[in-house]
């Protein structure tokens, strides 16, 4: 859970016009900016952004929300993920652990400093073990590393021993080793005596360091023939191989430096590569490139290069990689995909053909869009009805799987052509025009029970002026609950996270905060996302003014029973006194506000 003030001090830091301007062209026109919706096709621009309110909304479609919401609905992303880009982006740091006590949360960082401890002296042993081994330095030179590059990269080598590492550390028994992944323990068949070893034995090391620097797993390498190849730290609490890149920390500043990064297969092509003068380059950690993968690479650059074996291998390994970068797609990035001749990865194939000829390949590369209309065709013939069908259904989930950008829509329009439809038949039959706004088209359950009257006039003035919420008491919401039972749990649960919220409460964050917690307010917060804004003080009057009357309702409403009653008994006629007394001083106040506007 991260904490909601955390997400308050974010949306007020954030300006939803940068955040929305990134994807959609707006132009100012009066107090709020206007373009063309992302979420449905249009021809003239319906899509509002406010700038006070911090909130977007379609008179078109009707879709709307916050900064959070607008990242969700444009780039697919997740309620955490969206409040984690745009933090990132603004130079925040999400607090994490939240669910923890600080007691746990001391031990778990604990944990990790003891971890990182380990792993870097285990490197600093296996980066000194690389002097005195004259094989090993043998085969890094055969692979055509020089001795500057190996220091850059860390590179070291485990002896050909059971316990090297018995001479790092004093206490070779200790849980952290195995914790870490350096160490194996094996038990006896009868459980009674436990043997620990080295992992890593007779390769050469591979440190793997997160974006910090820090150590957090080894590849090793064997050296002759044999299996494995290369041996993996195992996953650990620092090291998960899905989330990982290899030499993204060497390769940040040159990334920087070249426009792009290079992603590769590889530890040895990383290595090479950096040697032959392409620095900027990663590898994933012999698993599929994931979606996380993506986001990160997109975090540190907007053009990313994938270089792929053109065998069938690194095919299947690029529609992957197609896969996980198709929902980060925007008009702003570029991403493209190399494949070599199929007996070579970028090491050999710099090696054979030099840095001029790969960087020629980096320029060919196939652009994104190519790639994905190259694997929906396939083998399918294009001049038949059912090879056109079937190039559209292929090409469907893709699609959707793309958040609407400039370049979906060129897509698009290329398969139209192939396939002799309209760009407009292929987003229906591909139900392209945005699922969220569809869905926020329907009418919302909300609006069959919605509460009338008073109670709602009251609920859209909180849910636009959350600050205001500390002029309810419980007084007023029982009061409300007399005359409106249906909408009072409703309304209590309005102003209870109103209240949490603070004084800085804004309605952009209340409205994510109501959407997270499931509760039907999305009729309402349209309802506020559509209305010009009035002053605070006017509000401020006219909340008073519900308030009053709801007050005035309820006492009407017991001094018509009293009547009723007879005003037989003296408490009775006491009461009644009393609510003419009320009723007055309200109508008195009722009259002073009015003389205020
Ligand atoms: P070289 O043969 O040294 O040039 O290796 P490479 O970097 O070209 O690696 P290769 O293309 O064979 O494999 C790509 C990546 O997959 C490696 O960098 C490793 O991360 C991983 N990998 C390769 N072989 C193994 C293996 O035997 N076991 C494990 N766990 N991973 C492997
Ligand atoms: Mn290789």
């Amino acid at each position: 859970m991260i904490p909601q003030s955390f997400i308050q001090d974010l949306l007020a830091r954030v300006d939803i016009v940068d955040v929305v301007g990134k994807y959609v062209q707006l132009k100012k026109g009066g107090a709020n900016y206007m373009g063309l919706c992302p979420f449905h096709n249009e021809k003239s621009p319906s899509f509002t952004v406010s700038p006070t309110k911090q909130f977007y909304h379609c008179f078109g479609c009707g879709a709307h929300g916050s900064s959070i919401g607008f990242l969700m609905e444009y780039s697919g992303l997740s309620y955490v993920d969206a409040i984690r880009d745009l933090a990132q982006n603004n130079g925040m740091i999400v607090p994490e652990e939240d669910r923890l006590l600080p007691a746990q949360r001391a031990e778990v960082q604990a944990k990790s400093l003891a971890l990182s401890d380990v792993m870097t002296r285990a490197s600093d042993y296996y980066k000194q073990q690389l002097r005195g081994a004259p094989q090993a330095i043998a085969y890094l030179k055969k692979r055509g590393l020089t001795g500057e590059i190996a220091a850059r990269f860390g590179l070291g080598f485990a002896p050909d021993a059971w316990d090297g590492l018995r001479s790092v550390f004093l206490d070779y028994a200790a849980p952290s080793l195995v914790e870490a992944g350096l160490v194996i323990d094996k038990t006896d068949d009868d459980g009674a005596h436990r043997k620990r070893y080295d992992r890593f034995r007779d390769r050469v090391m591979f440190p793997i360091r997160n974006t910090k620097g820090q150590v957090i797993a080894f590849g090793g390498r064997i050296m002759e023939q044999g299996e494995p190849k290369y041996l993996n730290s195992p996953e650990t609490p620092l090291f998960q191989k899905g989330l990982e890149l290899y030499g993204l920390f060497e390769a940040r500043q040159a990334i920087r430096e070249a426009g792009y990064v290079l992603v590769t297969e590889g530890y040895m092509d990383v290595v090479a590569l950096a040697q032959m003068g392409f620095p900027q380059s990663v590898a994933t950690l012999g698993t599929a490139c994931t979606s996380t993968h993506v986001q990160k690479l997109l975090r540190q650059t907007d053009h990313v290069v994938f270089s792929f074996d053109g065998d069938a291998a690194g095919r299947r390994a690029a529609r992957r990689a197609l896969d996980a970068c198709l929902p980060h797609i925007n008009d702003d990035k570029v991403i493209k995909f190399l494949f070599l001749p199929a007996e070579h990865d970028p090491d050999s194939f710099i090696r054979e053909f030099g840095a001029d000829a790969f960087d020629q390949e980096v320029r060919d590369a196939m652009p994104l869009s190519q790639f994905l209309v190259r694997e929906v065709v396939g083998d399918n013939d294009l001049n038949s009805a059912e090879g056109r069908a079937k190039t559209q259904f292929d090409a469907k989930p893709l699609l959707q799987l793309m958040p609407a950008s400039g370049l979906r829509l060129q897509i698009v329009r290329h398969l139209a052509q192939l396939t002799q439809t309209t760009p407009a038949e292929i987003e229906t039959l591909f139900d392209l025009v945005q699922p969220v706004a569809r869905h926020k088209l329907a009418p919302p359950k909300s609006r069959r029970n919605a509460p009338v009257g008073l109670e709602r006039q009251i609920m859209r003035i909180l849910v636009a002026h959350p600050s205001l919420s500390a002029m309810l008491d419980g007084e007023v919401l029982a009061a409300a609950a007399v005359l409106a039972p249906d909408g009072a749990a409703m309304l209590a649960q309005l102003v209870e996270f109103a209240q949490e919220m603070g004084e800085s409460a804004q309605f952009a964050a209340l409205a994510d905060r109501l959407r997270q917690s499931g509760s039907d307010f999305d009729a309402l917060i349209a309802e506020v996302a559509e209305q010009t804004e009035s002053e605070l003080d006017v509000v401020r009057l006219e909340l008073a003014g519900a308030i009053r009357q709801v007050r005035l309702q309820v006492l009407r409403s017991e001094l018509d029973a009293l009547v009723v009653g007879g005003l037989r008994d003296p408490l009775a006629v006491a009461r009644y006194r009393e609510i003419l007394q009320l009723q007055e001083g309200l109508r008195k106040q009722a009259e002073l506000e009015a003389a205020q506007r």
